[in-house]
């Protein structure tokens, strides 16, 4: 299972980077939008940045919501660098632009996925990636990693090759259920992702591992 790491923030992806286990990045208006990144030079600008911190695919989103303005948006995206992943919503024209993306060789992110059959629609259109809101899902008082059970399952019965990129995730325990559930990828915030390193055993462990150490050896 691939990690991602959910972010606009630049010291966030240096901080997963340094821990060897950051496979990608995603990104989306509102996350640009809490680092303060406006304007589109800067916007275009902060993608590159974050192209420059990790080797792997950094989704950008594209604000345009009419086929041709996709089109248009997500080939200046890819345009920037070779790891531009386009994110694209899951409405109509979303889904045409996806299809022709498929066909030039441009990576996709579908975004805004809750239900598998908005999942079935972006594999058919060639998705490289399709992204259900797995948090949301649990606001709305249903169990989201359910519907990552699903996709996959559904996936595999067809051999569809996009990849299911779990997104708003809140917890660590969502990422483990994940990883049960058969997610390709995992898009989480640091804090979920350094939660994974929290158990009070090992805490405990390791003092007692030093105080005995430090009985003999000073
Ligand atoms: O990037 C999309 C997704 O991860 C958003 O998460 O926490 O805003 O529901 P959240």
């Amino acid at each position: 299972m691939k990690f991602f790491i959910d972010t606009a923030n630049l010291n966030d992806i240096r901080e997963a980077a340094s821990l060897g286990i950051l496979d990608g990045v995603t990104t989306n208006p509102s996350l640009m939008a809490k680092e303060g990144i406006k304007g589109e030079e800067n916007i275009l600008k902060h993608y590159v940045d974050i192209c420059n911190i990790v080797n792997g695919p950094v989704s950008a989103e594209v604000i345009s919501t009419e086929y041709s303005a996709i089109v248009a948006e997500g080939k200046k995206l890819a345009a920037l660098h070779p790891n531009i992943v386009v994110k694209v919503p899951m409405i109509k024209d979303g889904i045409k632009a996806i299809r022709h993306f498929a066909d030039e060789g441009i990576k996709t992110n579908c975004t805004l996925v809750f239900s598998a059959a908005q999942a079935i629609l972006a594999a058919k259109a060639g998705a490289t990636m399709v992204s259900p809101f797995i948090g949301r899902i649990d606001d709305s008082n249903w169990d989201g990693v359910q519907l990552i059970e699903q996709i996959v399952h559904i996936y595999n019965l067809y051999g569809f090759k996009t990849e299911v990129l779990a997104a708003s995730i809140r917890n660590s325990m969502h990422i483990v259920r994940c990883a049960e559930a058969g997610a390709d990828i995992v898009t989480c915030p640091l804090s979920s992702i350094l939660g994974l390193f929290n158990h009070p055993l090992t805490d405990i462990g390791l003092e007692k591992f030093l105080a005995d150490y430090r009985k003999l050896n000073g």
